[in-house]
């Protein structure tokens, strides 16, 4: 059984996890609309892992005896300054959710809930490797600046970064 306090941690992650995924699919159709192939179908799988990781949680919390909440999602901006303002983005939510999940944790030894810090482990796992990967795109278009030519094999080649990135399972 969920302890009050554990089980308002876990919806507060399951509405940030809906927040990110609506926040990148906005990134996503923006990326499409400006012609960025790569980078839009990127950014809409992005979208489906965070809507993956809310429904885990939204599942392991009923499950557990508690009630998950569906809480209304923040609007997305409409359009973006450029790419590296979309990865700007990306790695800024991966922080907070990283920092989220860090105090959730910490949250569940004190509450001595040692299933749900189990649960939480591969949280752990993943959010080292999603801003692991936020700051390889980030250095890439850093490096890129407004080389127009870099910003096309960018586009080109993302899902290659992420697989390189990407531990294998
Ligand atoms: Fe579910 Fe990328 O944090």
């Amino acid at each position: 059984m969920l302890s009050k306090k554990v089980e308002k941690a876990l919806n507060d992650q399951i509405a940030l996890e809906a927040d990110a995924s609506q926040f990148y699919l906005a990134m996503a159709s923006w990326t499409e609309c400006e012609g960025y192939e790569g980078i839009s179908e990127f950014l809409y799988e992005q979208a489906d892992e965070e809507r993956m990781h809310m429904l885990k949680l939204l599942r392991f919390v009923n499950e557990r005896g508690g009630k998950a909440i569906i809480a209304k999602v923040s609007a997305p901006p409409k359009s973006f300054s450029s790419v590296k303002k979309v990865f700007d983005n990306l790695l800024t939510h991966e922080m907070k959710v990283t920092e989220h999940i860090n105090k959730l944790v910490y949250l569940c030894l004190q509450e001595k809930d040692y299933t749900t810090h189990n649960f939480l482990q591969w949280y752990v796992s993943e959010q080292i490797e999603e801003e692991g990967l936020a700051r390889t795109l980030n250095d890439k278009l850093k490096l890129i600046g407004s080389d127009k030519s870099g910003l096309y094999m960018f586009d080109r080649d993302i899902q290659k970064l992420r697989s390189q990135v990407a531990k294998p399972e």
